[in-house]
């Protein structure tokens, strides 16, 4: 335990929901993943997520419940039943397939979180085809290298994001169609695209979905490696049941829930818990387009009345900095739970919680690969800050030695490992097997995650194992930014790391050398921090550039990124036995 940091109880009784994880160890013992599945209906063997979230809830007893309550970035909201949902999706699901899209095809979208992404969303997965969502802060080339790696056929966006997309489009041989959600904005669609209300506005609300099985692919997220671009990461329909269960179970679903995921579907968090969890849970989920605020967000929990509530360790701490005076003018009494996810959670921001608004956060741990969380702090348990948790009841997560053994002793570092077959593991990296294979070894998933577990079963993340940058809990690939800050003319070459951050964890920094001819001068700098966030937009684009003289290489000629961090840190530089000789 973090010293200075005392186990935080939990009083079961007390708690405002019976907790639906009631003990831990029981429930580890005696769950099978038999029982969880009798909570997903599968009529007539079809299993569809969107069949699970949406429209089993709309032929019952929840039609008229307030599936989505959606606040735009102005404050107006739009509520919409789970029949609603079950309507519109059906009109996005008709319209998709009016336009020739198959099973299995890849249909991206780029937009804000307004209540068309997740139409767009379950109607894609109802004509049984691939819902790849982008985070909007994407520049062009990440845009481009995603659509084209998993050789996109639609991109579904919005007027304010499609200059990104025209900037690239004539790159993707693969794009048939690019559709404009651009009522919301009352702008007119130019001829070639195709206007969402012009297709969606007339089409059906009756749809037969796709009678798609559970080995059916469903979605892809891209996600970020030491080497090579980011891989899209595909999961099947089978994977519902873990966002069934873990729902139940770590966030707790209870009916009358109201519950408010801060992630953005751009990234994993945003569609396994912004959308799968809590809609095949049937509960109220607030969706608020507006972005971070410490204001705004207290706002948002006092007026909708919000009572579970998920959200990552960087807008924590930035909630820490703005200080307790905010949340403290707020009637936060609805709020009866609070989670985070995506990169370390400090002791100091669990128990953070606490004296801002009388609640613990509870962190857990999963990522893109696994779908759904695997490791968690749950309601009933007393929470270690500093610690993700234990492991879910029905996966394994362990720790084990360079041979693949598992280590048993307490506090003995090493690779945090899966065992491969819970019902959420991704299915392939597109088009990338052999890097899939490469992550399964020994018998086990390899996270790329280093850790700890303590004597009882608590596990503590100690890193990365590899040059996977993570700002503010979203990856990024540091071959992706070298890829780009190279194609600048002055750039000769680039190594870039993720420099530690106190509030994102870690935020991008590259390093380059520079061509003959060219020179250091703040023209130069201001030029390449321009040409960086334009090609690769805010999410990615490195915070820090900074020119050297030369960049240390392997002999091989691998830029040695470690050696550029620990030089940075001023840390020691470790073995550089295979640094290249000048
Ligand atoms: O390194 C771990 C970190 O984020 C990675 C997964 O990121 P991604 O695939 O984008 O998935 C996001 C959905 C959670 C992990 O391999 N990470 C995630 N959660 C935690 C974490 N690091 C420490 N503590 C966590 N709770």
């Amino acid at each position: 335990m973090i010293e200075g940091y005392p186990e935080i109880a939990k009083d079961v009784a007390a708690l405002k929901a019976t907790p639906n994880l009631v003990d831990w160890a029981t429930e580890r013992r005696t769950f099978s993943w038999d029982e969880q599945w009798k909570g997903i209906d599968r009529p007539g063997g079809m299993l569809n997520k969107a069949y699970e979230c949406v429209d089993r809830h709309a032929n019952g007893a929840r039609a008229n419940k307030t599936a989505i309550i959606w606040q735009s970035a102005a404050g107006e909201i739009e509520r919409y039943s789970y029949l609603d949902f079950k309507k519109q999706s059906n009109k996005a699901a008709n319209a998709l397939r009016s336009l020739g899209i198959k099973k299995g095809e890849r249909v991206f979208i780029l937009a804000d979180r307004i209540p068309e992404l997740y139409f767009a969303v379950f109607g894609t997965l109802k004509i049984g085809a691939i819902t790849a969502p982008l985070f909007s802060a994407f520049g062009p080339e990440p845009i481009k290298e995603r659509v084209s790696r998993a050789e996109g056929c639609t991109i579904i966006t919005t007027p304010k994001l499609l200059p990104k997309v025209n900037e690239i489009r004539s790159q993707l041989p693969s794009l048939r169609h690019v559709i404009v959600i651009a009522h919301r904005e009352g702008k007119p669609v130019a001829a070639g695209d195709i206007a969402w209300s012009d297709i969606v506005g007339p089409a059906s609300e009756e749809f037969e979905i796709e009678p798609t099985g559970p080995d059916d692919w469903s979605i892809m997220h891209f996600t970020s490696g030491t080497t090579g671009l980011p891989k899209g990461a595909a999961h099947v329909h089978n994977a519902i049941v873990s966002h069934y269960a873990t729902g139940k179970y770590v966030l707790d679903f209870h009916e009358d829930d109201i519950y408010w995921c801060t992630a953005d579907p751009g990234w994993v968090t945003g569609t396994s818990y912004g959308m799968f969890a809590p809609f095949s849970n049937g509960v109220t989920s607030l969706i608020d387009e507006g972005g971070f605020g410490a204001r705004r967000w207290f706002e948002n929990i006092q007026k909708h009345k919000v009572t579970v509530w998920y959200t990552a360790p960087t807008a924590i701490r930035l909630l820490m900095k703005a200080g307790t005076d905010i949340p403290k003018s707020f009637d936060l009494s609805s709020l009866r739970y609070a989670m985070s996810v995506g990169e370390p959670l400090n002791p100091e921001g669990v128990v953070w919680g606490i004296e801002a608004f009388g609640l613990p956060f509870h962190d857990n741990w999963w990522q893109t690969e696994t779908g759904a969380i695997m490791c968690a702090n749950y309601p009933s348990m007393p929470i270690r800050p500093g610690s993700m948790g234990r492991p879910f009841p029905g996966v394994d997560v362990v720790i084990v030695d360079e041979q693949g053994k598992e280590i048993t002793e307490p506090m003995v570092e090493g690779a945090l490992v899966c065992k491969p077959g819970w019902p959420s593991m991704f299915r392939t990296y597109w088009n990338d097997q052999e890097r899939y294979d490469s992550r399964f070894k020994n018998g086990w998933y390899y996270t790329g995650d280093k850790a700890k577990r303590d004597e009882d079963g608590y596990i503590w993340f100690v890193g990365r194992d590899d040059d996977v940058i993570n700002t503010s809990g979203h990856l990024v690939s540091p071959f992706e930014v070298e890829s780009v800050m190279i194609e600048h003319a002055a750039v000769a070459e680039a190594g870039v790391i993720g420099k530690p951050d106190a509030i994102a964890m870690e935020v991008v920094k590259a390093f380059v050398t520079l061509n003959d001819g060219f020179e250091k001068t703040d023209a130069l700098m201001r030029d390449l921090n321009r040409h960086a966030r334009a090609r690769l937009g805010p999410a990615v684009a490195p915070k820090e550039i900074e020119v050297i003289d030369i960049l240390p290489k392997t002999r091989s000629g691998k830029i040695m990124r470690r050696l550029l961090k620990a030089r940075e840190l001023g840390l020691p530089e470790g073995d550089t036995s295979t640094l290249e000789e000048d």
